[in-house]
């Protein structure tokens, strides 16, 4: 069958990138053939036109990656989401509102492995897009939330960014050193140190101890297990990869482009086996 219709992801560059396959599975389990997911590239200064092009063509939503997350806020509706997060990641053509389903696709996957957030302390490390969608859903799921970066100064922006656009309060900033003391039960990397080809850097300095018994959820999904991870691990902790999130981040997309809710386990399983098999590249 043609496919009659179209969603999928703009990017530059965009071929590394995993949503084409994860939701073209998803469409095949489901016998949606009439279904396509793509991937375009669009470089940055033809990046309105980019956008142009799908609309025209009846495409009826994409994702949106790096580097137009931010760039493209100016030219769709950026619900309440997509403005505390400061970056759109899915874009609905029939409303032209723009989204982020990261904070929720984050939260979506702790509650899937039957994390506490509700009033747990949860520390967070990084200040960057994915911090941002981080400490959102932490503190909208009603978290007490610390944040530590390298750079002060960015995480101070964070802070007054989500009080100015979410009526946010209550954040802290901390040292990592402060932070070792503070007694969190969850701690989120959202940095990018651990990430491959860094494979044995981690964001938890080794000359500080690890506090033992804590769960550790890192955003890094390659390799499957940080090195952040083992030290959790090492204390009696438990860890819990970035594959799941990025999951479901993109079955949100899926279900608001078609009303139906995707096979998440499968999509995590195709996401797993291309990244298996990338590493034996
Ligand atoms: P993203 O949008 O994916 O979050 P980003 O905006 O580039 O990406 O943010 C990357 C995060 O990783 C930042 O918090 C960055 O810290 P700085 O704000 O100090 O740059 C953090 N990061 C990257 N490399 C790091 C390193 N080697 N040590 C500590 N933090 C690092």
């Amino acid at each position: 069958m043609v496919p009659t219709k179209r969603v999928g992801v703009i990017g530059f560059p965009v071929e590394h990138s995993l949503s084409p396959i994860m939701h073209n599975a998803a469409f095949k389990a489901l016998g949606m053939d009439d279904w396509q997911y793509d991937a375009m590239s669009i470089p940055p200064d033809i990046l309105r036109l980019g956008l142009r092009e799908p609309r025209d063509h009846g495409y009826i939503g994409i994702n949106v990656t790096v580097p137009h997350k931010e760039a493209i806020m100016e030219y769709v509706r950026p619900d309440e989401k997509a403005r505390a997060i400061g970056a759109v990641n899915t874009v609905d053509f029939r409303s032209n509102i723009g989204t982020n389903t990261d904070a929720d696709g984050f939260i979506n996957d702790l509650r899937a492995h039957d994390v506490s957030i509700a009033g747990e302390r949860v520390l967070v490390l990084g200040a960057g897009g994915a911090a941002r969608a981080a400490v959102y859903g932490l503190a909208g799921a009603g978290a007490e939330v610390a944040i530590v970066n390298r750079t002060p100064s960015r995480a101070e922006a964070l802070v007054r960014h989500l009080h100015a656009s979410a009526g946010i309060d209550g954040l802290r900033l901390m040292t990592l050193d402060e932070a070792a003391g503070w007694g969190m039960t969850l701690i989120v990397n959202c940095t990018s140190v651990g990430l491959h080809p860094q494979v044995d850097q981690s964001p938890w300095s080794q000359n500080l101890p690890f506090p033992a018994g804590r769960t550790v959820y890192d955003m890094v999904y390659r390799p499957a297990t940080t090195a952040l991870m083992r030290q959790c691990l090492a204390h009696d902790g438990r860890a819990i990869g970035g594959l799941g999130m990025l999951a479901r981040q993109g079955a949100i997309s899926f279900e608001l482009w078609t009303g139906v809710a995707p096979p998440i386990d499968l999509m995590q399983r195709v996401l797993q086996d291309a990244l298996e098999s990338a590493h034996k590249d």
